[in-house]
């Protein structure tokens, strides 16, 4: 019994640590649905079926390859960037993003990270293509950012809320995600509020940011839209969102996107992120 006690042990121990990296997407989405039954993490089965040959998994492997690349004029690869777990770290850094960094005293998302490390550090003009071009499947960007995500797959959502520019960013994203606004007099809880959740918009069943087991599967992005045929970022999201509540058109790089992507992020703290995920 002892014996067999001692042997079981170690493998224990490894099998806790390396869980995150043994899990697919898939796992983790039909991990939530086994605890949930969820009408909404349940819509697609088609989808359920289909996330671990998600298209956007070789999108990310194509990201590693440009990650540790030497690119740009200063021909350097991202590996010594600092996506705020300290520099060239991308284990577990997407879940705890945005945050605050004090090399530019911001709040930032990954895609303002991205950017930053490429200009910065690569070298590459703010116009260049590689940092312009921010949408599909084959832009450096998608690439780049679904790689860094998918570090993060099945790790909880787990934003710092130690600076007082994250709390004020997650507060402002509050009041943005529940005030009512535009022509159609919309709030993002109108579609996504505790009223909301499991209702449907045509073929949609809704998630509710009061939700967080089914909350963490909207706000995992990149996501590969089976309907697009791209892997598309959390960014693409909001403004998709905004468009349908035909308000004016959100800035990629503003406050307004951080203070939205801190609330959203908040509000799945602790659940495990589906990365990458696929959506209609
Ligand atoms: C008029 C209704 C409506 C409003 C208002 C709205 N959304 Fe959406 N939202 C949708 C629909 C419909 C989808 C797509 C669901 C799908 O593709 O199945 C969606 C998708 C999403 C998703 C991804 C969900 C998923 O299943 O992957 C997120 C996150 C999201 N919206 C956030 C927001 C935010 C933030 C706002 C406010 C800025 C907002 N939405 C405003 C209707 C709305």
């Amino acid at each position: 019994m002892i014996r067999k006690l001692l042997v079981a042990m170690p493998l224990a121990a490894v099998m806790v640590t390396s869980a995150y990296a043994e899990q697919t997407p898939g796992d983790v989405l039909r991990g939530l649905i086994d605890r949930t039954q969820s009408p909404y993490l349940t819509q697609s089965p088609q989808n359920v079926q289909m996330i671990d040959d998600s298209p956007a998994i070789w999108t990310g492997y194509e990201g590693g390859d440009l990650f540790k690349a030497p690119r740009g004029p200063n021909n350097v690869s991202m590996e010594s960037c600092d996506f705020g777990k300290g520099p060239g770290v991308v284990k577990g850094a997407a879940v705890e993003l945005p945050r605050y960094f004090a090399d530019t005293n911001k709040v930032m998302d990954l895609e303002g990270r991205i950017v930053h490390c490429m200009t910065t550090v690569q070298g590459f003009a703010k116009d260049d293509p590689a940092v312009r071009t921010r949408h599909g499947s084959n832009s450096d960007m998608m690439k780049i950012m679904t790689y860094i995500a998918m570090e993060s797959n099945g790790m909880p959502w787990n934003p710092p809320l130690s600076h007082p520019l994250e709390v004020a960013m997650r507060d402002a994203g509050e009041e943005m995600f529940f005030r009512r606004q535009g022509l159609m007099d919309f709030s993002c809880a109108t579609c996504h509020g505790p009223d909301a959740s499991h209702k449907r918009i045509r073929a949609s069943v809704m998630s509710s940011s009061s939700v967080p087991s089914d909350w963490t599967k909207s706000i995992s992005w990149p996501a590969f839209r089976v309907g697009q045929q791209h892997a598309r970022s959390p960014q693409n999201r909001v403004r998709g969102c905004y468009w349908q509540m035909r308000t004016g058109q959100i800035r990629q790089d503003s406050d307004a996107m951080m203070a939205i992507l801190s609330y959203w992020t908040d509000a799945a703290r602790g659940q495990p992120a589906i990365l990458p995920d696929m959506k209609r």
